[in-house]
């Protein structure tokens, strides 16, 4: 594996290696994603096998324009080309009927398939002289926390990738928004930078929430407790419960605070978030790997506030910890 600084040069490495069936892992702006020729079954067999991650669990493919999409899906409806036209390049996927000639194995043997424009200069580079679809979930392994940064992929995946395109920290630090229109209803399937107010806006329906993710939402402490999961246990708190859990001055704790003001002892190492969901998101991924190889007995991460724009961030965090209260 090898990590390259973009230039001309690297980037018709990579396409080589795409073409030649390797994986590339390149910036989005998103998270960093880990890239194989999506019309290549045997390419694509590879990211399931260097991420541990069962085949039926659907990819995404990476295009560089929208017009591209009808070589992937079928019935494309005027939704999608509503939310394209006012979104795209974005962190938004979009999950339409595929079309019968495209293979199963990155879609999971479903007969829809999710498609994306990414908004990164280095992804539109690479997608645009690669001049096809680039299968791409991230780069992380299965269930594991994304990388949002060139080492990030290093330290998680190895030897198992080629080729890594170092395009500095990831904008927007959490995965994209996924929405389903292959259905009756718009559906949303990932919570996202953009939220559904918005994509209600832009199509002037309701998009609908399924029961299970709106579920999610409210609290299902460890249920999902192995999604985007630090290996260190973590617990999701309230101000409140922080100040009870941190009595325990024995234990080695790491925290991380969005407004609380906690000070680092020995045995607490304190990483602080403003209360700013950009910024917050950005660096969320990137600071619980930072506490994660500390070794801790205890994770502890403050609750952020519940408006909409936290909504990815409250998602992810659901998913990543367990509530203290629980
Ligand atoms: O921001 C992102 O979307 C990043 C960057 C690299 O683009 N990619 C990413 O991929 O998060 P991944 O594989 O980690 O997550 C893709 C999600 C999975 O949860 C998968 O189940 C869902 O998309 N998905 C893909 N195709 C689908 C389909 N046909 N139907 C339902 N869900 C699908
Ligand atoms: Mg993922």
């Amino acid at each position: 594996m090898t990590i390259f600084n973009v230039n001309s040069e690297t980037i018709k490495k990579a396409v080589n290696h795409l073409k030649n069936g390797n994986l590339v892992a390149f910036p989005t702006e998103t998270v960093y994603g880990l890239g194989a020729d999506a019309n290549n079954p045997e390419a694509v067999k590879r990211i399931f096998s260097a991420k541990n991650r069962p085949a039926n669990h659907p990819l995404i493919v990476h295009l560089a324009r929208f017009e591209q999409f009808d070589l992937w899906a079928q019935n494309i409806p005027d939704s999608a080309i509503k939310l394209a036209t006012h979104f795209f390049p974005a962190p938004l996927a979009i999950i339409l009927k595929k079309r019968v000639d495209v293979h199963t194995l990155a879609t999971g043997g479903q007969d829809t398939i999710a498609l994306r424009v990414p908004n990164h200069p280095v992804a539109l580079e690479l997608l645009r002289a690669f001049d096809g679809g680039i299968a791409a979930p991230s780069a992380n392994k299965f269930c594991r926390i994304s990388p949002t940064q060139a080492q990030h992929v290093a330290a998680e995946l190895g030897e198992s990738v080629d080729i890594i395109l170092d395009g500095g920290a990831c904008e927007i630090g959490v995965e994209s928004t996924i929405i389903d229109l292959s259905g009756d209803k718009p559906t949303l399937l990932r919570f996202g930078k953009i939220t559904r107010s918005e994509l209600e806006g832009v199509l002037q329906m309701e998009v609908v929430i399924p029961d299970s993710l709106a579920k999610i939402n409210v609290r299902t402490a460890g249920m999902m407790a192995t999604h985007y999961a630090p290996l260190t246990k973590s617990l999701r708190c309230d101000a409140n419960e922080l100040s009870i859990l941190l009595a325990d001055v024995d234990k080695k704790m790491g925290v991380l605070t969005c407004g609380s003001q906690i000070l680092s002892t020995q045995n607490r190492k304190v990483i602080a978030l403003p209360v700013d969901s950009v910024i917050y998101a950005q660096n969320l991924y990137a600071k619980l790997r930072e506490l994660d190889v500390l070794k801790l007995d205890l994770i502890l991460v403050e609750k952020p506030p519940q408006h909409e724009v936290w909504q990815a961030i409250n998602d992810r965090l659901n998913k990543a910890t367990h509530d203290a209260t629980y």
